[in-house]
């Protein structure tokens, strides 16, 4: 039987080794009294949304930070990039015609699987940063020993976080009357800023038309966005003491986001991670890489919907550019056998980081590109439905990938780095790729 804390008894993956015990319990049982961040309707919610892109009618574009951060937090960061997300959806349904389902790597996206437990600097071993939620980037003792103070402090910026967020997608901002002012300055000079200039101003043509001719505009759809959030649920204490039981349905709902996902280093079946996220309602994700199985594939979707429930599901592919040809169409033809409603979705930057002579860990626009191409071709050839995307990006003018229509450069890289784990699309590069999915999105009707 499945309880919030059943999990504890299955070996867990990628986790920290706290210090202080009874530290972590006293924290764990402040964070089971504090109010939950989403409710359970809003992620029913998504769970429909996310039904009519496993039928083809939608088309899922999650994306966000790879991992936030404690330092810097503030309004401008998150509205930058609930602006870019923004502006992509409006790209990606304008041009093909299918609704986008936003749903932000946001407000909770605190803890990094690492490949090392441990780094070694000059002879020192210390534990390796597992994001903010944890410890600290600076490699010295203090910052690097897991705390669990730092579970209340992403739980109280993801509260600020989704405040704002709220605010921004239901008090105007959002409006789709502004579609032409999400365009940043530092984008709206560059090709791809041009080329979103002038689809903004068809929208606001079509805008306006609706109103000549008596249909309002004014409608909810219109003047406000809906935007779900979700993180990679990877600290199961945190996980656990946010979920709660929904009084309308009795159900549990994991109440930290709308939509938690299940990592490629903790996604083993008999582990702790699927074990917690088998029994919470909420729709859930899970990263799939070059290595899974068929009989891998089908055992996940076995334990995590076992009724079948479209919407429930999301798949994330991040094969690589080079593996993706190979490696999905198998998965593809035993999902479908085995008749699991699931959304695919394509991760296009896990399976193509590499370091640049720099010494820079970075990604090239045209492998992102590659792999998203490829997985809609799988899904041609498999006659499946290619649901959507899932990319790291930031509204930030940064140089971390390589590549894109203003081509960033080996030596650019140093210039803006600032992510505090993987490279980020900067807004030009995310504009640009919106365009080339968009392309590649053909509706079913
Ligand atoms: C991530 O999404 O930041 C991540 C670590 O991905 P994956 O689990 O696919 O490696
Ligand atoms: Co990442």
């Amino acid at each position: 039987m499945w309880n919030p804390g059943t999990w504890r008894s299955k070996p867990a993956a990628q986790q920290p080794t706290w210090p202080d015990k009874a530290n972590l319990e006293r924290v764990e049982k402040e964070l089971a009294s504090v109010p939950p961040l989403v409710f359970a309707g809003e992620a029913r919610d998504l769970r429909e949304r996310l039904a009519a892109v496993a039928r083809g009618d939608a088309f899922l574009l999650q994306a966000g930070d790879c991992a936030e951060s404690f330092d810097g937090f503030n309004a401008d960061a998150i509205r930058e990039k609930l602006r870019v997300i923004l502006q992509m959806a409006v790209i990606l349904t304008y041009s093909s015609g299918v609704p986008a389902i936003k749903v932000g790597r946001i407000a909770g996206q605190f803890a990094k699987p690492r490949s090392k437990p441990t780094e070694t600097v000059d002879g020192t071993e210390l534990p390796s940063f597992l994001g903010h939620m944890v410890n600290d980037m600076p490699f010295s003792k203090g910052d690097r020993t897991p705390a669990p103070e730092r579970l209340l402090q992403a739980y109280n910026q993801s509260a600020s976080t989704l405040n704002l967020l709220r605010a921004f997608t239901k008090g105007g901002f959002a409006d789709l009357h502004r579609v032409q002012a999400w365009n940043q300055e530092f984008v709206a000079s560059s090709n791809e800023g041009q080329r979103y200039a002038s689809l903004a101003s068809e929208i606001d043509r079509a805008l306006r038309f609706m109103e000549a001719t008596g249909v309002s505009s004014l409608q909810t759809e219109i003047h406000e966005a809906e935007f779900f959030t979700s993180h990679e649920a990877l600290i199961l204490q945190y996980e656990e003491a946010l979920t709660r039981e929904d009084s309308l349905t009795g159900q549990w709902y994991d109440c930290s986001a709308h939509m938690l996902w299940i990592g490629e280093r903790t996604r083993q079946l008999d582990g702790a991670h699927v074990e917690f996220l088998r029994g919470v309602k909420n729709p859930i994700g899970c990263k799939v890489g070059p290595s899974t199985t068929p009989a891998d594939i089908v055992g996940l979707c076995e334990v995590l919907d076992p009724d079948r429930e479209p919407g429930r599901l999301t798949l994330i592919s991040r094969m690589g550019a080079d593996k993706v040809a190979d490696t999905l169409p198998p998965l593809l033809e035993a999902v479908k056998e085995a008749e699991y409603p699931v959304v695919w979705a394509c991760d296009p930057m896990h399976g193509n980081t590499f370091t640049s002579g720099s010494g820079h860990k970075t990604r090239h626009f045209d492998d992102v590109l590659a792999e998203v191409s490829a997985f809609f071709a799988a899904h041609r050839g498999a006659g499946t439905w290619p649901g959507g995307i899932h990319v790291e990006l930031t509204g930030e003018d940064v140089t971390e990938c390589l590549g894109g229509a203003e081509e960033v450069q080996t030596e650019d890289l140093a210039k803006r780095y600032e992510t505090m784990c993987d490279p980020r699309l900067n807004a030009r590069q995310a504009l640009d790729l919106a365009f080339r999915v968009a392309e590649l999105v053909i509706p079913n009707r």
